[in-house]
């Protein structure tokens, strides 16, 4: 339903949004792929571990989570008791798309030796399959963690396995997923940019192919990147990654300036994601109006997919050493 047939005009949604936020007893996430008017709303701001974290912390009755359906749905895993909306449930994910759970069911039964270590960027039906998840910036500690002959299946970003298989040396069997936006980016056209800004380091997310983190300085998860520009001492960046993230980077260093990194025709507009451009103010304020959409599993389902995703909280904040977890399969299939 268009936002101008349910009478909005004329409401401050700002100030509606504080109320309902009061009244509804509610929590406002958002991933730093919104738009700077959703993450200036929001309680917090972070990547993909940071809002698991919060997702299971908080004692709000309801999460308003600004980001795209597999976020919330973790949210919901991780908090069964609470009211997860969405302001546009068709906020989905390539990546999840790439990835349907009966494919990937039947990839993991056709090889039986090997643990299922899943990017959070999945369904959760693909996740109750899974061993381990992991996000960007909680796979490589959470590799340290397994035994180097250990048989892995990593999916479902092509680009995220490869990285690791790189900085780990593993040979993990990678899906060939890919995230459309991270796969827009253009390497002649990052050269281009690079000969425009001499010393401009590179900041990109793993989730970019090779030819795009070749030429990085910096490679890591959204909060990752926004730390390191902000610790370095450079003036200019070229940031890989979702464009929207550089609103925080403004808000933090607005001295530095943050340059997005081109798409095939020099053009950013193609690396914004369309799935998290989706969600929109007055969708907020409607999801937390009505608390609707709202995000609900059956759970044999949930429960099936909290155990991976305990595994990664479990490991991600754990300070053992290489294979101390042993037999990381947990799955009951
Ligand atoms: P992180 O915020 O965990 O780096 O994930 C990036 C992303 O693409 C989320 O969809
Ligand atoms: Fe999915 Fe890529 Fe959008 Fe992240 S940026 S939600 S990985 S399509």
């Amino acid at each position: 339903m268009s936002v101008m047939n349910v009478g909005l005009a004329g409401l401050d949604l700002r100030a509606e949004i504080e109320r309902l936020r009061k009244e509804r007893n509610a929590v406002i996430l958002a991933h730093y792929y919104q738009v700077p008017e959703i993450q200036d709303l929001a309680d917090f701001v972070g990547d993909s571990l940071d809002l698991s974290r919060k997702a299971a912390e908080t004692d709000a009755e309801v999460i308003a989570f600004c980001g795209v359906r597999f976020m919330a749905e973790v949210a919901k895993i991780l908090s069964p008791e609470k009211t997860v909306v969405l302001p546009d449930m068709a906020a989905g994910c390539s990546l999840e798309d790439s990835c349907p759970p009966e494919q990937f069911a039947r990839f993991r039964a056709a090889h039986p030796d090997h643990i299922a270590i899943t990017y959070i960027n999945c369904s959760a039906a693909v996740k109750s399959h899974s061993d381990i998840i992991v996000t960007s910036s909680s796979a490589e500690k959470i590799l340290s963690q397994l035994p180097m002959d250990q048989k892995i299946i990593f999916a479902p970003d092509k680009n995220l396995g490869a990285y690791f298989n790189r900085k780990t040396g593993r040979d993990m069997l990678l899906w060939p997923g890919a995230c459309i936006v991270h796969e827009a980016f253009s390497e002649t056209e990052l050269l281009k940019l690079k000969l425009l800004h001499p010393g401009a380091p590179v900041a990109a997310h793993p989730e970019c192919p090779a030819y795009i983190l070749d030429h990085s300085d910096y490679v890591g998860s959204t909060r990752g990147i926004l730390d390191y520009v902000l610790a370095a001492p450079e003036q200019t960046f070229i940031v890989a990654t979702e464009p929207h993230i550089i609103h925080q980077m403004e808000k933090a260093a607005p001295h530095k300036l943050f340059i997005g990194a081109p798409g095939a025709d020099g053009n950013c507009n193609c690396n914004m994601c369309p799935y998290m451009a989706l969600n929109s103010v007055e969708k907020l304020y409607l999801a937390l109006r009505d608390l609707q959409p709202r995000i609900e599993l059956d759970e044999e389902t949930r429960l099936a997919a909290k155990r991976p995703l305990d595994r990664m909280l479990q490991m991600a904040s754990a300070t053992v050493g290489q294979g101390d977890l042993g037999s990381a399969r947990v799955t009951g299939d």
